[in-house]
């Protein structure tokens, strides 16, 4: 926990040490959804299957122990045992001294299961009885989340799946801020940002990042983008495990009533077959691109946030260029692993810049709890800077480019 950067957070259950930056949420045409894209299925273009992933999964990692035994070779006792046995709640705990199954301990305690782990929670039609529930690309756990309907008390309550789509319809209405510090306003009037644009496109980050979401909506294999492979292999146990992603009817009620609707998730265009991982993902894992809008409020850079340099690192001179004046604020080392925020214009220079990075990276290498979590800031090789024969000033302009994608950016 102690390893953990601010802003950062570690969610998935599958066994390995990827810690991922907060990403911000201007979600509209910017699917799929997660660091690897793997929400990739759902209405509202999987922007519904990750806001259900949340709240089944995420917050509730007893659903689904038996999974633990397949995918990450942990015998399913021992999975609720090592769960169960410093709960949170005093109740749930193990008791001392006696020797007990976790599975009969917690049926004990918690003997009704839709008011435990089960709770606000209903299975996908084909995933099978509760605790062995199969995933699918649609709920990576089996179980979805929607509570009953017809109760005025609860906000979520709703037909099938209500909460989770009213969810995704609020997301896709936030839209980045305008930009209106002063650095941006003057970048405009100079015509740094568009000349900025142009560097864009003449270095082809136009070709992945494309107007006016600054996506291709696709993933790209971890062997091509080169940035720390460990949290694109989250899913990767699961993809031999998935059952056909289905869903019921959206007008059907809560509790699921016997003849409910059932409805196949569409997945043509997004994975080989409706049983394996996206395209992308297999073999190895891979990373969606990333939107550009709102990048002025968000810094660090990449899924690992390692592309990180704090506000005063750096001086920058008349022509663009800059000199690094206070090597203590590079890396996540000298930023939020100690609580500082990173500079957006600095971190910038670091994403398009191989000598910074090449610092940067450094940094976050001589701190043992970043290589620990697996936080680097390494790949996505794609350069401006006099190596790839640009001139500073055009980095520069570039970076001014950058941090100009707010509210409107299709007026580039
Ligand atoms: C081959 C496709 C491709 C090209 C070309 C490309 N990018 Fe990217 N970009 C990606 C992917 C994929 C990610 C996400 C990688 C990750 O997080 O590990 C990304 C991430 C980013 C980010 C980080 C966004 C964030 O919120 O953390 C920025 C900024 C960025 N790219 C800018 C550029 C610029 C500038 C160029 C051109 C010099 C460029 N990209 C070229 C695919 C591409």
């Amino acid at each position: 926990m102690l390893d953990v950067p601010f802003g950062h957070f570690e969610s998935l259950p599958d066994s390995i040490n990827n810690t991922t930056q907060i990403p911000s949420l201007f979600t509209f045409q910017s699917n799929p959804y997660g660091a690897d894209g793997q929400f990739v299925v759902s209405p509202f273009a999987g922007l519904s299957a990750i806001n259900n992933g949340v709240h089944s999964s995420e917050i509730n990692l007893l659903a689904a122990y038996q999974l633990s035994e397949k995918v990450l070779n942990i015998d399913s006792e021992v999975y609720l045992g090592t769960i169960l046995q410093n709960a949170a709640d005093p109740k749930l705990r193990l008791p001392a001294g006696e020797p007990v199954k976790p599975s009969e301990w917690l049926r004990k305690v918690a003997p009704d299961v839709t008011k435990a782990e089960l709770e606000d929670r209903v299975t996908a039609p084909n995933t099978g009885d509760y605790p062995n529930l199969q995933p699918s690309l649609f709920t990576y756990n089996g179980l979805i989340f929607s509570p009953n309907s017809g109760n005025p008390d609860d906000i979520a309550s709703g037909t099938f799946l209500f909460a989770n789509n009213a969810m995704s319809a609020f997301q896709n209405s936030l839209v980045p801020p305008a930009n209106r510090t002063e650095e941006n306003l003057r970048a405009l009037k100079s015509g740094s940002v568009i000349r900025g644009a142009k560097v864009f496109k003449q270095a082809n980050c136009a070709t992945c990042h494309i107007p006016p979401f600054f996506t291709d909506n696709k993933i790209h294999p971890v062997d091509d983008i080169g940035t720390n492979p460990a949290r694109a292999q989250s899913r990767l146990g699961l993809n031999k495990f998935l059952v056909k992603p289905q869903i019921y009817t959206l007008d059907t009620p809560v509790p699921i009533p016997a003849n409910a609707q059932v409805l196949d998730v569409p997945t043509e265009d997004v994975s080989e077959t409706p049983t394996t991982l996206p395209q992308g993902i297999l073999p190895n894992g891979g990373y969606k691109t990333t939107s550009l809008r709102g990048l002025y409020l968000s810094a660090p850079y990449l899924h690992d946030g390692g592309v990180a340099v704090g506000s005063g690192s750096l001086s920058f001179a008349k022509d663009g260029s800059f000199t690094v004046v206070d090597p203590s604020g590079l890396g996540l080392t000298g930023t939020l692993s100690q609580t500082k925020p990173a500079d957006a214009a600095s971190s910038l220079r670091a994403l398009v810049d191989r000598e910074l990075r090449a610092l940067v990276i450094a940094a976050n290498k001589a701190n043992p709890a970043l290589v620990r979590s697996n936080l680097d800031g390494t790949g996505h090789d794609f350069y401006v800077d006099e190596q790839a024969g640009f001139s500073p000033q055009q980095q520069a302009d570039l970076v001014n480019f950058l941090l100009a994608l707010d509210d409107d950016p299709s007026r580039f």
